[in-house]
Order: C-alpha cells, then structure tokens, then sequence
C-alpha cells in the first residue's frame, strides 16, 4: 500500500508519521504521481508546529492528537500512473514535476492537471522535486523589488533555498547581486555569481564597502530584523524593498511583504506564470537546484529537524 507521511499533532517534528493509505484515485481533472522526490520547504513544518495556528487544547483528544491536522509536502516530481477522464496531454508514464499540490510526502499523490509541468529529461529527481517553491517565491520577490539590469540588489538569506535561486536569477536578470550568507557558503555564492558577505554586527557596512555605488534593491529571505533594519537603511526606495517574512514591523515599513498572511502579496498569478520558466531555465542548465541532502521517506522527521536548524545549504529532499 502506498504511505504517506503526516503529522499526528502539533509540535515538533517527532510528531510526524508514516502510515499506509488506499492507492488514491484520480478526479476527472486530475491525475495520480509516483513520487519518486518532494522538496521538504519551512512551510511544511511551519504548518504542524503552531507557526500558523494557535492550537487550541479541546481539538486535542486525550493522547494529544488532534482532530483534523494538516498534510505536508508542497511539491514533488515523480511519474504519472492515472490520468482523469478530462485529461488531455498528460499521459500514463510521463515524467512530471507537481506544483503546488499538497500532502507530497508520500509514493502517491492526487493532484489537479494544471498543476504538472514535463519534468526536464537532464533535471534529476531531487532537484526536479525541489525547483518550485523556492523558484517561483523567487521570482516573485524580485519581481516585486523590481529588480533588472543594471541594479544592484541586495540579497538576504543568499545560500537558503529560495536565496539560491534569487542570487541566480537576479544575477541572470543582469544585475550585480550581494548576498548574505555564513562563511561557509561564500565559494558557492560566488559560483552563482554572487558577492558574498557574511550577515550580523556591521552588514551595513560591508555591503557599502562592495556597493561603493549604493544599493538599488533588497529581497529579505532571512526574515530577521537586520535584514530589515539594512534594507531600510541602504535602499532609498521603500517600494523596492521585497521581504518573504511577514512582521508588524515589515507591514509598517511600507515595504512589499509578500506570502499568504492577512495584508500580504500572494503574487499568484507571477509565481503560477513562473513555472515554465523555471522547468526551461533549470532544464538547461542555466538555472541551478542546489540540493544539500536527501531523505528516505520515513526519516522525514530528521529531514524538518535539520531544515529547523536553518542553515541547510541548499535543498532538503525526501526520496520515497
Ligand atoms: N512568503 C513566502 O511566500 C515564502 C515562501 C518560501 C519561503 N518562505 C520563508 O522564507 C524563509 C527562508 O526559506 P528557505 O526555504 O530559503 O529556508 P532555508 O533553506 O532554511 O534557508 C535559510 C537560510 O537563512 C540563512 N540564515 C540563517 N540565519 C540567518 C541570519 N541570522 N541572518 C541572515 N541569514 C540567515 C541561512 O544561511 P547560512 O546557512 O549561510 O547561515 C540559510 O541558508 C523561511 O522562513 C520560509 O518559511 C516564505
């Protein structure tokens, strides 16, 4: 029987478990996908830990678990075994990458048609699994920061998920990228064609010794204070300031905020026209997935346990 990986309560990643499930059907719109990788993003264990949701304790039965918990896994690559009735060009045996879908971790998933692309024949599964939500949330922050030829742009968070891809695609884009990141990932930054500096105590200051010119734009994949602190005071342009993490301090900056929270930008329409661009530019190679390390299905919890920790260098990857 297929299985599938889900949170049994809220808390920490130690509440995640395997269990077996019927092999799904597809919708008349829809299709099933063996799953042969999903990306493992924040999201996922944002979703069961409370981030989200303040809990409250009568949803819990007496074991702690609670009545109707989310499913995991945003997004996956994998080959398609069942094609819905209305289907038309996808087929049976097509190799795909699914975004967005939800409870990807797992062998099967359900999925609508409009939500598969053609996996790049030379895109290996891990990097196809874990294109999509960092790349269109990219994409879409750049985008909202405006960022082009010609600018320098400040780049929060550069060696995280979502920073990888938009030190590439900025810098694909033609502008002059600065990213923030630890030491230790300074030599790939710099193949991304990055300058890297390290984030903490003095980052104005480094990035003025590099931007002699100034800074034109700002994209925040860190989330922290600084790199709003930084933004504010390097970029004279609030407009062109993008951040990915929602704060009452972000929201009063008059800065782009951008996610699925109360006021935010979801930027739909971008991020769902960005994932053919992606799927071309990762195909051909123009466009690197940075894969850190990948998981069996069932060490799912130890995946989220390192992803917590924050400094993955790059993706985090299950393998049913
Ligand atoms: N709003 C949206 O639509 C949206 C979409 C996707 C993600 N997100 C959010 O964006 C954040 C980043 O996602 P991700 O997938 O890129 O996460 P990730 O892969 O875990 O990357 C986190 C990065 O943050 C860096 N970092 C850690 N501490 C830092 C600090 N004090 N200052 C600056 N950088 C620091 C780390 O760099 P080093 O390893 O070099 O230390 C690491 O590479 C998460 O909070 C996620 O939930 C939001």
């Amino acid at each position: 029987m297929p299985r599938i990986v889900r949170p049994t309560a809220y808390g920490s990643p130690d509440v995640l478990a395997v269990t077996e499930v019927p092999t799904p059907r597809a919708a008349a719109d829809g299709v099933v996908v063996e799953v042969r990788a999903a990306g493992v993003n924040p999201v996922d264990w944002k979703l069961y830990s409370g981030t989200f949701h303040a809990v409250a304790e009568d949803l819990k039965d007496a074991a702690g678990i609670a009545a109707s918990m989310p499913s995991v896994g945003l997004e996956c690559a994998g080959v398609v075994t069942e094609v819905g009735r209305d289907v038309t060009g996808v087929r049976v045996g097509d190799e795909v990458i699914v975004y967005p879908v939800t409870a990807a971790y797992a062998d099967r998933v359900t999925a609508p048609a409009t939500s598969v692309l053609p996996k790049p024949a030379g895109l290996g599964w891990a990097e196809a699994g874990s294109l999509m939500l960092t790349g269109t949330t990219a994409v879409h922050a750049l985008h909202a920061a405006g960022v082009g030829a010609g600018d320098t742009v400040l780049v929060h968070g550069g060696s995280g998920g979502v920073g990888l891809m938009g030190v590439q695609l900025a810098a694909a884009a033609g502008a002059t990228v600065i990213a923030t990141a630890a030491e230790r990932n300074h030599a790939l930054l710099r193949e991304l064609g990055a300058v890297p500096v390290v984030y903490g105590a003095g980052l104005a200051d480094r990035v003025r010794a590099v931007a002699p010119r100034g800074v034109d734009a700002a994209v925040d994949f860190a989330g922290t204070d600084e790199a709003l602190d930084v933004s504010l005071e390097l970029v004279a342009d609030r407009t062109r300031i993008a951040s990915i993490a929602g704060s009452p301090r972000r929201a009063a900056a008059g800065i782009a905020v951008l996610g699925y929270g109360p006021g935010q930008d979801a930027g739909t329409e971008v991020r769902t026209a960005a994932r053919g661009q992606l799927v071309e530019q990762a195909g051909s190679g123009a466009l690197r997935v940075v894969v850190a390390t990948t998981f069996p299905l069932d060490e799912a919890a130890k995946a989220h346990e390192v992803g917590l920790a924050g400094h993955a260098p790059g993706k985090l990857v299950l393998i049913p």
